[in-house]
């Protein structure tokens, strides 16, 4: 294959070449590969604190489809993942939905403690209790509503059956069900369901498969199977609109010989917290972060020592950290996971008021070269801002990257959507370090009783403040659709990326970098507007369909 014309060069030396001869000279002419090394990329004396977009990685051989790309990766020292991909534990991105669909896709989410220790052992209860297909949280009404109100719901949710129970909540004896058909006729807006529900019910007992479960709920003809437990109080529901949606989720992420969902949920580390952990711990806790702005501290320490003793088969992910000598203490105290970054989170200003805090990309370099010499896997956390930042980080030496700002857009995410001033569809995305976290005002979550115990001012040890400083901002983010559709788009990116590259798996990739295989180019400010769209009237970005 002829890659050089010799005829069209000045050089009169230069000839057509075959593969092999281009080899050659490549080999022997040139002292080293083209580009540079990442030592030389992070060396942070010549070019400075590095963050995602002052570089670019080389393209390699693409000789392989993306889709043997494989994306396997660890989380902690005893856990791996199918996907490398963790949403944040802030009040405005992970709840159990996020938490259930991202597991789902491979990926895991850190369910939020900017509530009470209660509702978040729920939380992770639902995570655990998942099982594809089964509703774990229908909208249930009491015999008491009347069939104006059941007409109401059906406008507000967009579906028209609704279980009754005693007491018109979850855990409660089933009683009949509401269907549209039961009420679209029905005048008397002031009747309660009772006077118009059915009552003849095709019901399954906890603990039927979902396959089972489906069967029944087809031959019933009926449009939905509650499933309750042995005293008849309702603990699920299966839908007939949903029967052909129940798909199957081969990267799903569950432990080997479990079927449930791998589920993490962070907390802080007050001497509540011990409390709060053991709740979640009964609830089936698998990966415990320890949510935490500077994660080299005292208390930190003093609590990795107590779950590692109280709780062995407990995972503990500590952080946060941006250097080496915050990882050793970390790492010594026997973290199995380590989340890195200070300052670089979309909605954050820890940088600007703190004065501390290091770019992204020179940290997750730092720190995971370190940690990766005691077999301790890194996320990088924050920043993330599209596909191509998830490779770097990964390029860089993380296992995972936590991502807060770009999951906050989907329909997974706590809150409802809103129109925005300038007419887009938007979700409420805070920091957790913003005022009204801090404050737990006007939370997209459903934290209730969150004053007894704010996440904000513990993660930032604000709590006792008389005066509150910020470190994050409230504001919003664009509706993003559903992560069922956002991380398979994400996973192709990174699939595609690592094509360009030339390797087959995060492993390889790493591997490449570290021998120097796989390569990087700075890229200047003129280099980054060239990177982006530009010279263009108008444009519309869709990322994928
Ligand atoms: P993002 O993906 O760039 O939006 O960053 C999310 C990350 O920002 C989280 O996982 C936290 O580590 C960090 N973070 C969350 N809230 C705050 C804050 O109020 N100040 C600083 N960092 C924050």
């Amino acid at each position: 294959m002829p890659i050089l014309n010799g005829d069209s060069m000045a050089d009169s030396s230069a000839k057509v070449l075959d593969y092999a001869t281009a080899l050659d000279v490549l080999k022997n002419e040139y002292s080293e590969r083209d580009g540079i090394d990442v030592k030389t990329l992070t060396d942070s004396r010549v070019n400075g604190g590095l963050t995602y977009n002052d570089f670019l990685i080389l393209p390699g051989y693409i000789g392989f489809p993306a889709s043997e790309v494989t994306l396997d990766t660890p989380v902690t020292k005893r856990i791996t993942l199918k996907t490398p991909f963790i949403s944040s534990p802030m009040d405005t991105v992970t709840e159990h939905s996020m938490a259930i669909h991202i597991a789902l896709l491979g990926g895991l989410g850190v369910i939020h403690h900017n509530c009470s220790a209660d509702e978040q052992a729920e939380m992770v209860r639902k995570v655990k209790r998942f099982e594809n297909g089964f509703i774990l949280d229908p909208v249930v009404i009491s015999p008491k509503t009347t069939v104006g109100e059941a007409k109401a719901l059906k406008e507000k949710w967009g579906f028209g059956g609704f279980p009754v129970t005693e007491n018109g909540t979850l855990r409660s004896k089933l009683v009949g069900i509401i269907t549209t058909r039961d009420i679209q006729f029905h005048d008397e807006l002031d009747d309660p369901v009772t006077a118009v529900m059915s009552k003849d019910l095709v019901m399954a007992f906890q603990n039927t498969s979902l396959r089972v479960a489906n069967d029944l709920l087809s031959k019933s003809k009926k449009g939905k199977l509650p499933i309750v437990d042995n005293k008849g109080n309702l603990i699920a529901l299966l839908s007939r609109s949903d029967l052909m949606k129940n798909l199957h989720y081969p990267l799903a992420s569950k432990l080997p010989q479990s079927k449930q969902l791998i589920s993490a949920a962070a907390i802080g580390t007050r001497p509540e917290d011990k409390d709060r952990l053991q709740k979640l711990v009964d609830a089936g806790l698998d990966i415990v972060v320890l949510d935490s702005s500077q994660g080299n501290s005292m208390y930190q320490i003093e609590m990795i020592k107590y779950i590692k003793e109280k709780h062995p088969s407990l995972d503990v992910i500590g952080g946060n950290v941006v250097t080496r000598e915050q990882a050793a203490s970390l790492i010594a105290a026997g973290v199995d996971g380590l989340r890195i970054g200070m300052g670089s989170g979309s909605a954050c200003i820890t940088q600007e008021v703190m004065a501390v805090g290091r770019p992204q990309a020179a940290a997750v370099y730092n720190v995971t070269q370190f940690a990766k010499r005691f077999g301790v896997p890194c996320i990088a956390d924050g920043g993330i801002q599209n596909v191509g930042h998830i490779v770097k980080g990964l390029a860089l030496g993380a296992t995972t990257v936590m991502m807060g700002g770009l999951l906050a857009g989907t329909t997974e995410s706590p809150g409802q959507y809103f129109v925005s001033r300038e007419g887009q569809l938007v979700k409420a995305y805070r920091g957790m370090g913003s005022i009204d976290a801090m404050e737990d005002k006007k939370a997209g979550a459903g934290s209730k009783n969150a004053k007894a115990s704010n996440a904000g001012t513990a993660r930032y040890f604000s709590e006792g403040d008389r005066l509150l400083v910020a470190q994050g901002v409230s504001g919003s983010v664009l509706d993003r659709g559903s992560v069922t559709k956002f991380v398979p788009y994400l996973m192709a990116g990174v699939q595609h990326s690592l094509q360009d590259i030339g390797v087959k798996s995060l492993d390889e990739l790493q591997q490449g970098v570290a021998d120097g295989t796989v390569r990087f180019e700075l890229r200047t400010v003129s280099a980054q507007a060239e990177g982006n769209v530009h010279g263009l009237h108008t444009f519309d970005k869709k990322l994928y369909s």
